[in-house]
């Protein structure tokens, strides 16, 4: 299956990131193709809303988007990787997927399988209540389905992090995708 893992840190070496090379280790391992989108780190503009594209169609920005759709769209599975900011994903990854606006239909049509890894500071047990709800709405609307979640509590730093348990789910996560 070909996957990919949308990355929405600024941090290439922070903390979701080392749980999304985790996931991707055990991934690899179960004979999966993964490709990485680097969300923070390329050219993506904010959707301005214009609908010129109608929900399905081509953006009028001509920016990375036009190679990341392309990509989307070929693969099985989507991962969702994200610092949680606010109590939600960082800007980063809000900012694809809202360009997801131009192909929405191309993503509910394809009824991909996707995934989910956030590190926060935080520890205590509602830290990811509001990155859930959003996260098992976005499963629901583009016509998702969930494989799983790692939701790393007390993952403040990298060394924090890399001492977690969550390595290992993140692991374990990818090593069982089927
Ligand atoms: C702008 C900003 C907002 C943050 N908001 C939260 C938050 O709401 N709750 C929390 O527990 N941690 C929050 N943090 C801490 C990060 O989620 C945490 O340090 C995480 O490990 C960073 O991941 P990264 O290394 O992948 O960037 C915030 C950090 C930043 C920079």
């Amino acid at each position: 299956m070909k996957i990919v893992v949308l990355e929405g840190s600024p941090n290439k070496k922070g903390s979701s990131n080392l749980l999304a090379g985790e996931f991707i280790r055990g991934a690899e391992e179960a004979g999966h193709h993964v490709q990485v989108i680097d969300a923070a780190h390329a050219d993506i503009h904010p959707c301005t809303g214009c609908i010129h594209c109608g929900y399905e169609g081509p953006c009028v920005q001509k920016d990375d988007v036009e190679v990341f759709r392309k990509e989307i769209l070929e693969a099985d599975m989507m991962v969702f990787v994200t610092p949680l900011y606010y109590y939600g994903m960082s800007a980063q990854l809000k900012t694809l997927i809202d360009r997801f606006c131009a192909f929405n239909s191309s993503i509910q049509g394809k009824g991909m399988k996707s995934a989910i890894l956030s590190a926060a500071w935080n520890s205590d047990h509602w830290t990811f209540d509001a990155l859930e709800a959003h996260y098992d709405t976005l499963v629901r609307y583009l016509n998702l389905t969930d494989m799983g979640r790692v939701w790393g509590r007390g993952c403040g730093t990298p060394s924090m992090t890399k001492h977690s348990r969550y390595m290992k789910e993140a692991y374990e996560l990818g090593r069982g995708i089927k």
